[in-house]
């Protein structure tokens, strides 16, 4: 498939019409002579009222991890830099900085960071030194709102590095994936403890100063398992109201033990069949007949918002108000959540435009916010827009089809991307996020995550000669 080549397209007309060549309508801001993309001086200059709290602009930095926490759960400097670096980017919402494992055995790696009550001091400082960074930065950070992903890896745990799944429901293709097929399911009583867990790390991350901690339902992970478990008997199984159970039990003892502390929660709005590389590399969905994935339909291939819209109902109910959309998973449908260029190493050559995945998550978002215009969108996977990252987003918030504007890869490159576009510079090309997976390739492989080719601080690690072998066998492999 010839993909299209983003650097060519010239004009926001051009990209106008490419998504709607793939039956997307999308607007796209002009470049305008006196104000910039992104600038200040438009809608992505303006600020957020979330309750008491004031959000400084329309930019959010979305969570990233890095694998390269210490062994024993605590941020190392590696953490610290990429949460400094968040800190500095010029964003004024940073949507839960990392996913932070409630426990050591549900870790996704054995380099994650873990919160709890060896970690929080740590990490309360390490969230200190983020404000006064901001601070001295900008001026203030009274406008700045910082949360803290906190997170079950459920059927994905690798805690020592091999894989141990914590599964909530039989799924026999993601079953063999995990090697779970033999493997007993989560008891109503291990999924109670972790509900209790939920609830003493998010007093924990509020005794270190967070504004708010997302209650992570996203990318496959344990609670948007729990989501798709509708063949999973008793009380969190079935029906849409004990599939959520966990998320109202968690946020009643949040609320209870924690009435300041903000809740957020990212949500997987869709999910498809699993992928895998067919015989020419190319992703192909493996269908399961009967088997139910949330928000999407009964083929595996397209969306289907039904639930979502009852979710998000939900959400407004329990007082929630700060989303933040994604897709699927990273392990089984990365063009979905993740549109890239390049495959990393345990994926496969995308299966549509990268462009397609970005529309798609850009319309269902507006779908979301048309029907739940108090609730405050986040929007995610706009990295591959590359050159057109400021032109499409503003188009977007102008449009009310999102509030704010998630940077996940791209900050990795090019970690001043909102200082530079709200200053009406615009972006500097070299920086820019070509979406060649290495961050995600390189922790797949044991090796920290980072930006390796545009990153300088990566690009001289003794780890980027160890990535670059990899990354050359793997090109033999494939090629013979
Ligand atoms: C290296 C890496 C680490 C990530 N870690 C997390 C994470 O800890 N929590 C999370 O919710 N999403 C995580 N994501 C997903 C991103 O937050 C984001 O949704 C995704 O990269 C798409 O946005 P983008 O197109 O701006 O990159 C990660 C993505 C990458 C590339
Ligand atoms: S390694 Fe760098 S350029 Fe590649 S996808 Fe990640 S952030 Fe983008």
């Amino acid at each position: 498939m010839k993909l299209k080549k983003i650097p060519a397209i010239k004009t926001a007309h051009q990209l106008q019409e490419v998504f709607s060549g793939f039956g997307y309508n999308i607007p796209v801001a002009s470049q305008s002579d006196e104000i910039a993309p992104g600038a200040k001086e438009t809608c992505l200059g303006e600020s957020i009222q979330w309750g008491s709290r004031t959000i400084g602009n329309r930019y959010s930095i979305l969570p990233m991890e890095g694998w390269d926490a210490e062994i024993d759960g605590q941020p190392s400097e590696l953490v610290a830099r990429r949460w400094l670096n968040f800190a500095g980017s010029g964003a004024k919402l940073l949507w839960g900085c990392e996913a932070s494992a409630i426990d050591h055995a549900c870790r996704a790696n054995p380099r994650q960071l873990v919160l709890n009550n060896d970690t929080v001091d740590n990490i309360s400082s390490l969230y200190k030194e983020m404000r006064a960074a901001h601070r001295q930065k900008f001026g203030t950070d009274e406008d700045l709102v910082v949360g803290l992903q906190l997170t079950h890896s459920g059927r994905w745990s690798r805690p020592t590095g091999v894989i141990e799944p914590q599964m909530v429901y039989r799924h026999p293709e993601l079953d063999l994936r995990v090697n779970g097929t033999d493997r007993h399911l989560m008891s109503d009583d291990q999924i109670d403890a972790v509900v209790a867990r939920f609830i003493e790390r998010a007093e924990l991350a509020a005794q270190a100063g967070f504004d708010f901690v997302d209650v992570k339902h996203c990318h496959g992970y344990f609670s948007h398992e729990l989501l798709s478990g509708v063949s999973r008997e008793g009380r969190y199984g079935g029906s849409f109201e004990n599939r959520t159970r966990f998320l109202r039990d968690v946020v009643h003892g949040i609320k209870t033990r924690c009435p300041d502390l903000g809740i957020g929660v990212r949500l997987s709005a869709y999910d498809l069949a699993p992928f895998k590389p067919g015989p020419k590399g190319t992703g192909e969905p493996v269908i399961v007949e009967g088997s139910y994935r949330f928000g999407g339909d009964d083929t595996g291939l397209e969306v289907d918002l039904t639930e979502t819209v009852k979710f998000l109902g939900l959400l407004e109910q329990l007082d929630i108000r700060l989303v933040c959309i994604t897709a699927g998973s990273p392990y089984y449908n990365p063009h979905i959540q993740r549109p890239a260029r390049y495959p990393p190493s345990d994926g496969y050559q995308p299966p549509e435009d990268p462009l397609v995945g970005v529309a798609r998550m850009i319309k269902a978002t507006a779908e979301l916010k048309a029907q739940f215009p108090n609730l405050i969108f986040v929007g995610s996977g706009y990295t591959y827009l590359q050159e057109w990252f400021a032109h499409v987003t503003q188009g977007l918030v102008e449009n009310q089809m999102v509030d704010s504007v998630g940077i996940g890869r791209m900050v990795l490159s090019y970690p001043d991307l909102p200082v530079d576009l709200l200053s009406g510079r615009g972006m500097v090309r070299k920086k820019i996020c070509r979406t060649f997976s290495d961050c995600t390739t390189a922790p797949r492989k044991g090796l920290i995550s980072g930006c390796y080719p545009l990153d300088p601080f990566y690009k001289d690690k003794s780890e980027a000669d160890e990535l670059k072998a990899i990354k050359e066998v793997l090109a033999e492999d494939q090629s013979g």
